[in-house]
């Protein structure tokens, strides 16, 4: 299968940093399709070998193992190519559709990598060019919109040129081996199925952990904040994968249908039960990995005396039959003890208990980053008599190292996936629109709050209260069991 591959905001860094390696580690292994081409248009004017040397030069920034011999960056240059274009110029998507037309090859993808605010002029020119026919798809990257009315005018935008099914939105969490794995486990086992409910559940615990700060990205963070830039999108993404019922099928639409439902299903928030069940915090001073860091008021580009939230917490209910009164905690943040993503779905305790002890209870950890596994923890008698209270053991399933060679990146998966048209990993706008519906009440609840986010020190697992709103159901986060 023939494909062009075009990347608005070909010199970005989302371009370089995370696409250009994805799509050469999908050539490495062989799964880029062949007929090829790779487009990068941008504003400056740049020869295709000027853009193929800028983008050789990038690669040097890759971690090693993922970077090109110059024998393989040579064979990948080569579906490489440059366009300067100004976006706002009819011409110059003229120009585009010629260059993708004079091949004809089967599928043109093209990725918006730029600035979300310039979607709208991109979706409607490519429309009036003639550039949204059958075979044409459109990837658009987050950040999709800053609230609902703005996400929906981006969707209105990409309605006016182009249908649903041609619109792939990238988050790019679904793409994450454990999160495919999330379904497998769910949808291809039939051991938990039983188990996933009110009745076994006693808590589900999602935390996106990072141990880095904002860097460089002070002035888009700061309009940003964790709500927007993790909630919003993966972890309420992570969440109906957890807890949306069994498709019929596993056609994009039919998973698509069930994690609606759930966003739908999540308890709607008020100004009272924001102050309650929500905690945002900003990171102070600190020592991260052993060395001092700075807090986020001090980094570039972050206005004095901002407001921006840095991590949140959080406590939701998914209101229906299979999950009435199972809390989901989800918690995030920039600058904390450990850079890890995982949910710990933790089990109710035995109803009568005959050894003696604590009462733990089963967990299960999905771990999606750094590993990629599996955790069952169990109780387990060690042998050392009748009177012995058991002891927690483990189940470790380690998929990285199970999988290894077939183990495939977030962007590799998900851009293999829209030029193959598949968008089972991709978020529908009736979605996107509702989780932006839900997170809504707690920015307003925000802006009306003069006092701003909690302090945490960096390195730490942020705000005290965090504890505080999961110690009140009488329940801890993991890193304290
Ligand atoms: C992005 C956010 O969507 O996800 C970043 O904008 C964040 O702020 C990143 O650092 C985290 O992704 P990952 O894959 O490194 O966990």
């Amino acid at each position: 299968m023939s494909f062009d591959l075009v990347f608005f905001g070909g010199t970005g860094d989302l371009t370089w940093r995370k696409l250009m390696p994805a799509l050469f580690q999908a050539f490495r292994h062989g799964k880029l399709p062949p007929g090829g081409r790779l487009l990068a248009v941008a504003r400056d004017e740049r020869t295709d070998d000027e853009y193929r040397a800028f983008i050789k030069e990038r690669f040097a920034e890759v971690e090693p193992s993922k970077r090109p011999s110059d024998e393989e960056f040579a064979r990948f240059a080569e579906l490489l190519h440059y366009r300067r274009m100004d976006l706002s110029q009819p011409a110059h998507y003229a120009g585009l559709k010629a260059w993708i037309d004079e091949r004809g090859a089967d599928t043109a993808v093209l990725y918006l990598a730029t600035s979300p605010y310039l979607f709208t002029v991109i979706c409607q020119q490519l429309g009036a060019a003639g550039l949204n026919g059958p075979q044409v798809r459109i990837v658009l990257e987050k950040p999709l919109g800053h609230d609902l009315a703005s996400a929906q005018e981006i969707n209105r935008a990409v309605r006016c040129s182009f249908k649903e099914e041609q619109a792939f939105r990238i988050d790019h969490y679904l793409g994450k081996p454990a999160v495919q794995n999330l379904m497998a486990l769910r949808f291809g086992n039939a051991l938990f199925e039983p188990l996933w409910r009110r009745e076994s559940i006693a808590n589900i615990q999602i935390t996106l952990a990072e141990r880095l700060g904002v860097g460089t990205r002070g002035d888009y963070y700061d309009t940003t904040g964790a709500l927007r830039d993790m909630v919003q999108n993966h972890a309420l993404q992570l969440l109906t994968m957890i807890a949306m019922e069994p498709p019929p099928s596993n056609d994009a639409d039919a998973i698509r249908d069930e994690k609606l439902k759930v966003l739908k299903s999540l308890k709607p928030f008020t100004p009272d039960s924001v102050a309650r069940d929500v905690v945002r915090g900003q990171y102070k001073a600190g020592t991260c990995d052993g060395k001092p860091v700075a807090g986020y008021l001090e980094e570039l580009k972050v206005p004095a005396g901002s407001h921006c939230e840095t991590f949140v917490a959080l406590r939701t209910e998914v209101q229906n039959w299979r999950w009435a009164g199972v809390p989901f905690y989800l918690r995030t943040g920039k600058r904390l003890a450990a850079g890890e993503a995982q949910i710990v779905v933790n089990f109710r305790p035995v109803p009568h208990p005959i050894f003696p002890g604590t009462r733990l209870a089963n967990k299960l950890v999905i771990k999606l980053q750094p590993e990629d596994g599996l955790e069952l923890h169990l109780l387990a008698a060690k042998g050392g008599g009748s009177n012995e209270s058991l002891s927690p053991v483990s189940l470790d399933l380690d998929f990285d190292k199970a999988f290894r060679s077939q183990r495939v990146g977030a962007y590799e998966r998900l851009l293999l996936d829209a030029i193959a048209g598949r968008l089972n990993l991709f978020v529908r706008s009736d979605e996107q629109e509702q989780a932006w519906r839900w997170v809504e009440p707690v920015l307003h609840a925000w802006a009306a709050d003069t006092e701003g986010p909690r302090p945490y020190v960096a390195g730490s697992w942020g705000p005290p209260a965090a504890s505080a709103l999961i110690a009140r159901d009488g329940c801890t986060w993991s890193e304290e069991q």
